[in-house]
């Protein structure tokens, strides 16, 4: 299949620095698939329900499919993964380290899947390099699948939670939230290089979590109104934190940040 795109494009064209931006974010992509096909296999043995344990056990497969399809076409642009960023590590470290099945799916299916479904349709908008443009609606369609698994076998976990665990949970999830901000910044000069304004992954990124959280919490039947703050809170840090070229002074962006937390726009 790579090598049947490769042909149509008549080989990957990518000049140097774009070419070492987009490895170094893929790099990232790479060890996120080894540690989403892990998880998986990790579900498919801990999910009780059939249909959840043969959704994850298709996931394991899918992403296994990911990571070597991924690993060819690193070597195809001359690039040889070494290791992965210390705190995109981290994200992944949680995820996979968790005891707990919620936490577990929560991290997986709802952010980790939404923050890669992010990356791979800025990149193939932008068609950065076209080879890896038209693979990726295969990536973003199995990822939106695997969206799936979470918001349909959630509500059930959730449902079943004490007060006590649903504070684990946010807990876990904020943790999560913490690294993959962290994450995005250490990535956000050769998202630069990419033509791609970290800010707007956020704001994309926080979309498509807060869709796919919706769908989770209608499952459930309510919705906690801490939620709402988390992702308020996130329109603040993309304000502070995600600077995307602005000159703008330390007080304007504090300004700003308490606007996008308030809900309203800066000034009023
Ligand atoms: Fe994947
Ligand atoms: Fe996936």
């Amino acid at each position: 299949m790579l090598a049947e795109l490769r042909e149509r494009h008549g080989g990957i064209k990518v000049p140097g620095a774009p070419r070492a931006a987009l490895s170094k974010v893929f790099e990232i992509i790479l060890w996120g698939e080894l540690a989403a096909w892990k998880i998986s296999a990790q579900l498919a043995d801990r999910l009780v329900p059939l249909e959840a344990k043969m959704a994850a056990t298709s996931q394991a497969h899918d992403e296994a499919r990911h990571f070597y399809v991924m690993y060819d076409y690193l070597g195809e642009l001359g690039y040889r993964p070494t290791r992965i960023d210390p705190r995109s590590q981290r994200v992944l470290d949680l995820v996979l380290e968790t005891d707990n099945l919620a936490h577990k799916l929560l991290g997986m299916q709802l952010m980790i899947e939404t923050t890669a479904r992010t990356i791979f349709q800025e990149v193939r908008e932008r068609r950065i390099e076209p080879v890896l443009a038209d693979r990726l609606p295969y990536y973003e369609k199995d990822e939106a699948r695997h969206v799936g698994l979470g918001t349909q076998h959630l509500p059930s976990l959730m449902r079943g939670m004490s007060r006590r665990e649903g504070w684990a949970a946010l807990r876990f999830q904020l943790r999560l939230l913490f690294w993959t901000l962290a994450s995005l910044k250490a990535m956000e000069p050769d998202l630069a290089v990419l033509g791609i304004p970290a800010s707007r992954l956020l704001h994309m990124g926080r979309d498509k979590q807060l869709a796919a959280f919706q769908e989770m919490w209608d499952g459930v039947g309510e919705r906690p109104a801490v939620n709402d703050a988390i992702q308020r809170g996130l329109g603040a840090v993309e304000e502070l934190v995600f600077t995307n070229g602005d000159t703008a002074g330390w007080r304007q962006k504090i300004a700003r940040a308490r606007a996008a937390f308030r809900g309203v726009p800066a000034g009023e």
